[in-house]
């Protein structure tokens, strides 16, 4: 049995579907259902007996200490967290409560229920922390991607506690010898990704007949991996990772945000056309950039290909093909997140813009 937190979000419901497809071994999955977690991205697991689904938060060290005795867990992938940028910036505090303190009482559960493990099974245990390339800072446009011993210079609050929680995970290896894997993924996007980000955010905003923002100039870089792939670099980092050992996750694909957005629309155009046979294009608006914008991040993934044999399936053009096709096949699922909270938060984030 594995325990895995933040279930209910965008690339650990993609995780938990993928586990359960790829094999048989049952999962505890541990959510808050923040606004960001929604039990619809795991209705098909309704019935299956291999997925147990229990509303906390990882900051109840009690209570995830009951769930690892009770399920004799083997393993805990770690997804919980506050994820988005522009929400860091309006409302660090919850960042700090569930990506730092969340993160300290969820290691302390474990640290107290692998200490009573019989040698055997310690060894065999492992922590596995899904952490991000934002915690190492912005890249001049010229300059090599990131490799794992790049230096920690986070620049947004979210990303200051992301770095601040994989700190926390090095040294409960380095202190207590606890087999953590940490993980730093560039940005994901594909299916159950909440529409505050920017694919999902401009593929509901432009059938919606509304503007497409671009922070800024939109010459922002981005490295794109569609988040299938992310969940098999998670599985083989489960599976063959060295302990105590980080690996960056990405799918050498860099792109500027204009050229995202444009490739939605030449999609979205030929998918599903406008009405007036116009293209989507139309409705792409530069919006006040985010304060304190990191300009670029790129990811050296070499790491984990030349060692755990990983590298991505999709291509962007591939995976943003299946990710357009998702969204227009699943309006309701759409419908449905998209809740009060979310025209509220909307609402408010893009009023000062033009
Ligand atoms: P998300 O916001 O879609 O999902 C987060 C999930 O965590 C939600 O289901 C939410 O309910 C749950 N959660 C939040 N606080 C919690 C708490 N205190 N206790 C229990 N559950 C809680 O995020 P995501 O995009 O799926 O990201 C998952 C992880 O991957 C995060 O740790 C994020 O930092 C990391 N990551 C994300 C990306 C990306 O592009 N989305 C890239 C690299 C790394
Ligand atoms: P986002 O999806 O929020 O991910 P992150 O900030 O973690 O990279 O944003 C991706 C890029 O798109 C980032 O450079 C900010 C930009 N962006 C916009 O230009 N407009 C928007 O409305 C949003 C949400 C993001």
């Amino acid at each position: 049995m594995i325990l895995v937190t933040g279930g209910a979000g965008f690339i650990g419901s993609n995780f938990v579907l993928d586990w359960l497809a790829c094999g048989d071994e049952p999962v505890v999955n541990v959510d808050k259902l923040t606004y960001a977690g929604n039990l619809a991205n795991l209705a098909s697991l309704e019935g299956d007996s291999r997925h147990i689904f229990i509303q906390a938060d990882i900051g109840d060290a009690e209570l995830i200490g009951q769930l690892l005795r009770q399920h004799k867990v083997r393993a805990v992938v770690n997804f919980a967290a506050e994820s988005h940028v522009d929400r860091s910036i309006s409302g660090p505090a919850a960042f700090v409560a569930t990506n730092v303190n969340g993160t300290f009482n969820l290691l302390e559960a474990v640290r107290a229920y692998w200490g009573e493990l019989e040698s055997a099974a310690q060894a065999a245990f492992r922590f596995l922390h899904v952490s991000t390339d934002e915690v190492y800072g912005t890249l001049d446009r010229e300059a090599p991607a990131f490799t794992e011993t790049h230096p920690y210079q986070p620049n947004s609050p979210y990303s200051a506690s992301k770095a601040a929680s994989d700190h926390l995970v090095r040294a409960y290896h380095h202190t207590y010898g606890l087999p953590v894997l940490t993980t730093n993924c560039s940005n994901n996007y594909g299916p159950y990704h909440f529409p505050e980000k920017l694919i999902p955010l401009c593929i509901q905003n432009a059938l919606a007949g509304e503007p497409l923002p671009i922070y800024g100039d939109g010459q922002q870089v981005r490295d794109w991996l569609y988040v299938s792939d992310h969940c098999a670099a998670i599985r083989r980092v489960l599976e063959a990772g060295s302990c105590g050992e980080v690996y960056n996750v990405g799918g050498w694909n860099e792109k500027t945000n204009i050229e995202v957005v444009q490739a939605l629309c030449s999609l979205l155009d030929e998918l599903a056309p406008r009405a007036d046979s116009r293209s989507y294009a139309e409705q792409i608006r530069y919006v006040q950039d985010r304060p304190g914008h990191d300009r670029r991040y790129a990811i050296d993934a070499g790491k984990l290909q030349r060692e755990l044999g990983w590298r991505p399936a999709e291509t962007f053009d591939s995976g943003i093909r299946k990710t357009v096709q998702w969204y227009l096949a699943n309006p309701q699922w759409v419908a449905d997140v998209t809740s009060g909270a979310y025209r509220d938060w909307v609402a408010s984030h893009y009023q000062s813009t033009p």
